[in-house]
């Protein structure tokens, strides 16, 4: 397992990284987080990992109030979350004088939503390695391929690029193709900044590639195959147009195909976000029935998102099979109308930010400050439409 390289080290003994909060809620040691960032950025996005945890949202400036209150109230190591982490650690120095001994997030929601964690992927062919990466502050995945001593390819990379760097140097791998499935909507891509760094071809779907980005590309057609050097198999695109209308996943034939937002383990992508809602959710009735059906049922799909921790197997992963997709009413429905109106019948709104994110992850430039901005909370990119 790796994590996001400025989270490793834990020095202070009162405090959490990310990556041991994350942990420290899948296996119970981390009994209630105290959040005391203002009312409106906690209604916006709040610390999600693995598991259900009791949690509260009290403002750091109503919290220093009632300090002897809280500190009967919460139960010891619980973990106290603010935006940078230095209020919270203020409050922690408060409780302590009031007994309770509690925890602080490193580095606060800031540290959080940078934190990736990448988690190995079992059942790999001879010779590749994979890893699907997390990132839990906007349930995003990200994935990494690659052959020990030959090429890797990043695929849908979150914007730290030094995270997959360092995660195909441990691997003896080098980053030789990046991929994004479809130009997202819900996140900035790392993509072209990864391809960059590492002198990787960039791979966009045809519809989304070419002079359509400022940067260097290579569309990636469907049925093209990727070689990842001395690894005895080749990745394949599959072209899955549904959720936008050139998405472009990888499949590796009985092993795993990656579905990016267009088919998650528990729901579809919606299909409203970059046309007309009615026609990409018949571009996706197709790909079900004509390029999902045909595979084998026990490929491992790989999504580009989760939405609830309980998408998330006691492996930690985000991933079910084909057979399981199918098994869903939805997914057996065979009247186009009848899928359709089940889709877009129920979408929710789509975010504000959303087309600016679009622009962005197709050149716009912004600020820094402008892009942390864009990429608060997690990805809706779910219809509300679920499989099961
Ligand atoms: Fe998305």
């Amino acid at each position: 397992m790796t994590t996001s390289p400025h989270t490793q080290t834990h020095k202070d003994p009162g405090s959490v990284t990310p990556q041991e909060l994350y942990e420290g809620i899948g296996t119970g040691t981390v009994p209630y987080i105290l959040d005391v960032r203002n009312q409106e950025e906690f209604a916006l996005w709040q610390v999600e990992g693995p598991g259900p945890v009791p949690m509260k949202n009290v403002p750091i400036w109503v919290a220093v109030e009632e300090v002897e209150s809280l500190a009967a109230e919460i139960p010891e190591d619980s973990v106290v979350v603010c935006a940078h982490g230095n209020g919270s650690s203020l409050l922690i120095e408060m409780l302590a004088d009031e007994g309770r001994k509690v925890r602080n997030l490193d580095g606060g929601t800031a540290a959080w939503a940078e934190f990736l964690i990448a988690k190995e992927l079992p059942n790999m062919p001879d010779s590749v390695l994979g890893w699907q990466i997390l990132r839990p502050s906007k349930a995003c995945i990200s994935y990494m391929f690659g052959a020990k001593g030959g090429n890797a390819i990043v695929v849908d990379p979150a914007r730290f690029p030094a995270f997959y760097e360092n995660l195909a140097t441990q691997n003896d791998m080098k980053i030789t193709h990046v991929m994004d499935t479809h130009v997202h909507a819900d996140h900035i891509s790392g993509g072209p900044e990864l391809a960059a760094r590492t002198g990787a071809t960039y791979h966009l779907p045809i519809e989304d590639a070419g002079p359509k980005v400022p940067w260097p590309n290579e569309p990636l057609a469907d049925g093209e195959e990727i070689d990842l050097g001395t690894a005895k198999v080749a990745a394949f695109a599959i072209k899955m147009p549904g959720h936008t209308p050139g998405t472009i996943c990888l499949h590796l034939p009985g092993v795993f195909l990656l579905t990016g937002d267009t088919v998650f383990v528990r729901g579809v992508g919606r299909p409203d976000l970059t046309g007309s809602a009615d026609e990409l959710a018949k571009e996706l009735f197709h790909t079900v029935h004509d390029r999902l059906r045909p595979l084998a049922p026990a490929t491992m799909v790989l999504p580009a998102h989760w939405s609830t921790a309980a998408e998330l197997g006691s492996d930690g992963l985000v991933s079910t099979d084909l057979e399981h997709i199918f098994a869903s009413t939805l997914m057996q429905e065979e009247d186009l109308v009848k899928f359709v109106h089940e889709i877009v019948g129920s979408l929710p709104s789509a975010p504000d930010t959303y087309d600016t994110i679009r622009a962005v992850n197709a050149g716009k430039v912004v600020s820094a400050e402008e892009i942390e901005f864009l990429e608060i909370g997690k990805n809706q990119c779910a219809a509300s439409t679920t499989l099961g």
